[in-house]
């Protein structure tokens, strides 16, 4: 069985990519650059170029695979680009696809309409689906507060006191590589919600994370606007800051990040990582020098 991993490079997509190499499937992992895929070609791994905004690039690749893991980067053009995927993959009769969504209710903002037209498109295509739909991922909120950690033992955000079932991204793969090479039939549709063991507000996770690196850890929480300008002084692109930040700590603020669920657990047989072990794991990263 082989399968197609797009956004082979990114966060998601080469976590998938490492879990489907691990459990022994051939993948097909994309990317865009002739010199990223040279790099990933290694054991049952094989990079190949496809770009999403190139339609045409898609169908040799499709031809070659049994299933698709489906995730492009959050960017005002995810609908389009994931339907022109969902198309090829309709067209060479692929066995299933698997699409990352998420677990944050966005509830109609502008992530959620791209996300939604692509489900849509899944959902019409004819071909066996399934989303692996992580809640909003450790390595995202917390490999972001390095540098404040290091320096000042400060964490910053505008989430309020929303609580939050934080995933680690490797339970989150983990889950896809299992769908990937189960049964199409046993998921047909399901939305899998991924999520970690408990919800708590950024304040308890700066309180877990200094308990898991022996230091007092402060969460300083910001108005919105005062978070955004302070990441444009830090050099964040303003055009992303919408749907790559903003979007998701205000959903965090409203509770709309608080779902904790047991899928992990029944899909993997263990418990899902929780904010302590995950960080005991990275500790290396929040050393200071
Ligand atoms: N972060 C979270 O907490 C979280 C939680 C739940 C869900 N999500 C979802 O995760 C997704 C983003 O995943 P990610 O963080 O893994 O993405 P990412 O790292 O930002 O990007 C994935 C890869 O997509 C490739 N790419 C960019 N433009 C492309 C195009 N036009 N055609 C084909 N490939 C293209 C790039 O690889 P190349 O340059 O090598 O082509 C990039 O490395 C979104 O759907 C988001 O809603 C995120």
């Amino acid at each position: 069985m082989t399968v197609l991993v797009t956004g082979a490079t990114g966060m998601f997509g080469s976590g998938v990519v490492e879990s489907l190499d691990r459990a022994g499937a051939d993948v097909l992992a994309m990317t865009r650059s002739e010199s990223s895929a040279e790099k990933m070609t290694r054991g049952h791994v094989t990079g190949v170029v496809g770009d999403l905004d190139d339609p045409e690039s898609l169908p040799a690749l499709m031809e070659r695979a049994d299933r698709m893991f489906l995730v492009s980067p959050m960017h005002p053009e995810l609908g389009r680009r994931e339907i022109a995927a969902v198309e090829a993959a309709a067209a060479a009769g692929i066995d299933q696809v698997v699409k990352l969504y998420g677990a944050v209710r966005h509830e109609g903002d502008q992530l959620d309409i791209q996300h939604q037209a692509s489900i849509e498109a899944l959902a019409s295509s004819g071909v066996p689906w399934a989303l692996v739909s992580p809640q909003t991922v450790m390595e995202t909120n917390l490999l972001s507060q390095v540098e404040g950690i290091r320096e000042e033992q400060s964490m910053y955000g505008s989430a309020g006191e929303g609580h939050i079932g934080m995933v680690a991204l490797g339970d989150c793969v983990d889950a896809a590589a299992i769908v990937l090479q189960d049964d199409p039939a046993k998921w047909m549709g399901a939305n899998l919600e991924i999520t970690g063991p408990e919800a708590l507000t950024y304040a308890q996770v700066a309180a877990e994370m200094g308990r898991a690196l022996e230091q007092t850890i402060t969460y300083v929480d910001m108005p919105e606007k005062e978070f955004a300008a302070m990441l444009i002084e830090y050099g964040f692109p303003a055009e992303d800051l919408e749907l790559q930040v903003l979007c998701h700590f205000r959903q965090m603020r409203n509770g709309k990040a608080d779902l904790v669920t047991d899928t992990f657990q029944r899909l993997a047989g263990r418990p899902a990582t929780s904010v302590y072990e995950w960080t005991l794991a990275h500790r290396d990263a929040f050393a200071s020098d």
